[in-house]
């Protein structure tokens, strides 16, 4: 067994059962590959699904839990989402392409298990020659007909694959925005009325892990809400928005649900501090005067003083504490409050800070018409030096949102205009998303087709150039319209 089992920390915990999840994955795949070549049994198969038994023991013993799930392209074992190592990228694409074509959402793995059900397993879900798709009722009468129960298999729910039908498009973004709202409407409860922490702990818990479970059922949903950025309501908005861009960020480092919900919280809670801001400093155009930004600098320590009013010593809530007081300070300890000593950011501060400046840049406000794209935002936080943000985080967080995230408003050399439906996260391909068309080049309104800038002409060129994007505040008279448009 591996050394991590030594170190009880919940990051520890984590990365053992990324490990054990990887391992997993491509045994699983070797088993059905070879299974398909090899008639009878082989001694790579039966090496394969020994190891896969013995690794879901492991997992079992290090508290994971021995259920692997497919979400669109991607896999989760248990709470975890799994990324897949560089040798392992394939095993990874084949299996969840497999169990997805079969329709299977989720399969889950008993005690009882053996290696004789596993490769059983295998041979179902890829049988050799040419013959149709077996479906999961198929897959489930012969998994009983075999005499395997060890071995369960769920129906694909709420997944939303490109080729989705409009109506299941339409339901999973109505349900994210449903969710989007209520955390906004929590957000001016918190912000707004001033109500004590204690009062409206619960309900802002309850609002974050709706969009916990949103970003984790399909994020670009409430990515292209986050896009919403009302002039008006701008600090209501902006911690909603910042939540939704720190748990996406989040799972995308592959944190679980309840990690993700304390990050979402501490970012929902960030700028608590402001509500002991006069509303003239906070909404003043311009530049501070010198004595209001003494002010606005001290916005930290009064969150840390209401976050602790509260009287809550959970461990979510301690982690809000520090990200409340820390996620104006850089990693030089630059930025505010002044803090004497050296101690390198928590994860979470810094997750926060990023999501928190991104939201910033690329927000209009009443001091600032222009604002930065979104790529314009990420490279000004990586060109003030790897002191202030942690590189790696802001270079995931462009993987996360995009060059061009869903819901931006792009404009093509022919004139056309679309709006980005799905980012591409290919290395090297983030700038080449797909997109809806809205408009022809005359500006006559179309409702589709749907290109995608990854696809090359005979020379390589990309199908389309981009030459602008337009605020989607311009482009849409509503949010509703916005809305609309994106499915
Ligand atoms: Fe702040
Ligand atoms: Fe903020």
């Amino acid at each position: 067994m591996n050394t991590l089992v030594a170190d009880s920390t919940p990051d520890a915990r984590i990365r053992e059962i990324l490990l054990l999840g990887r391992r997993l994955v491509r045994d699983l795949a070797v088993c059905a590959r070879t299974s398909r070549l090899y008639e009878g049994e082989n001694v790579t198969v039966r090496r394969a699904a020994a190891q896969a038994v013995e690794t879901l023991d492991a997992l079992r013993a290090a508290g994971g839990e021995p259920r692997l799930e497919i979400v669109g392209e991607h896999l989760r074992i248990g709470d975890t989402r799994l990324k897949p190592d560089a040798a392992g990228h394939h095993a990874f694409r084949y299996l969840a392409r497999r169990l997805a074509a079969i329709g299977a959402g989720a399969v889950s793995f008993s005690p009882s298990l053996s290696a004789a059900d596993l490769i059983g397993f295998a041979k179902l879900i890829d049988p050799p020659g040419p013959a149709r798709e077996t479906t999961l009722s198929e897959l489930r009468d012969a998994l009983a007909t075999a005499g395997i129960q060890a071995i369960t298999v769920e129906a694909a729910r709420d997944l939303i694959p490109v080729t989705a039908p409009r109506e299941e498009k339409g339901a999973v973004l109505a349900r994210a925005s449903g969710r989007y709202f209520r955390a906004i409407r929590v957000a001016r409860e918190i912000l707004g009325r001033r109500e004590p922490v204690s009062r409206i702990f619960a309900s802002s818990k309850r609002a974050v892990r709706e969009l916990v479970d949103s970003v984790r059922e399909e994020e670009t949903s409430l990515l292209a809400l986050a896009r919403i950025k009302n002039y008006d309501e701008y600090t209501f908005n902006h911690s909603v928005n910042v939540a939704v861009y720190s748990i996406a960020l989040g799972q995308m480092l592959g944190l679980d649900r309840r990690s993700l919900t304390e990050l979402g919280l501490s970012a929902l809670f960030h700028d608590l501090g402001k509500t002991a801001i006069p509303r003239e400093v906070l909404n003043r155009p311009g530049r501070l005067d010198a004595e209001d930004w003494e002010m606005m600098k001290l916005h930290p320590v009064f969150g840390v003083e209401q976050l602790l009013s509260a009287g809550i010593t959970s461990r979510g809530m301690m982690r809000s504490v520090l990200v409340a007081f820390r996620h104006h300070l850089r990693r030089d300890l630059s930025g505010y409050p002044e803090v004497r000593h050296h101690r390198d950011l928590d994860l979470f501060s810094g997750i926060v800070s990023v999501a928190d400046t991104f939201d910033a840049l690329t927000t209009r406000r009443v001091y600032r018409r222009s604002c930065l794209l979104p790529h314009e935002a990420v490279g000004r936080m990586l060109a003030r030096g790897p002191d202030t943000y942690e590189p790696a985080l802001v270079k995931m967080f462009l993987r996360t949102v995009g060059v061009f995230p869903v819901g931006s408003v792009v404009r093509f050399d022919s004139g056309e205009v679309g709006i980005v439906s799905r980012t591409n996260r290919t290395e090297g391909m983030l700038a080449r998303p797909r997109v809806r068309l809205l408009a022809d080049g005359r500006g006559l309104p179309l409702d589709g087709p749907e290109i995608d800038l990854a696809e090359s002409d005979a020379r390589g060129n990309p199908l389309r150039k981009l030459v602008a994007t337009i605020d989607p505040a311009d482009y849409f008279p509503s949010i509703d319209d916005y809305l609309r448009s994106l499915v």
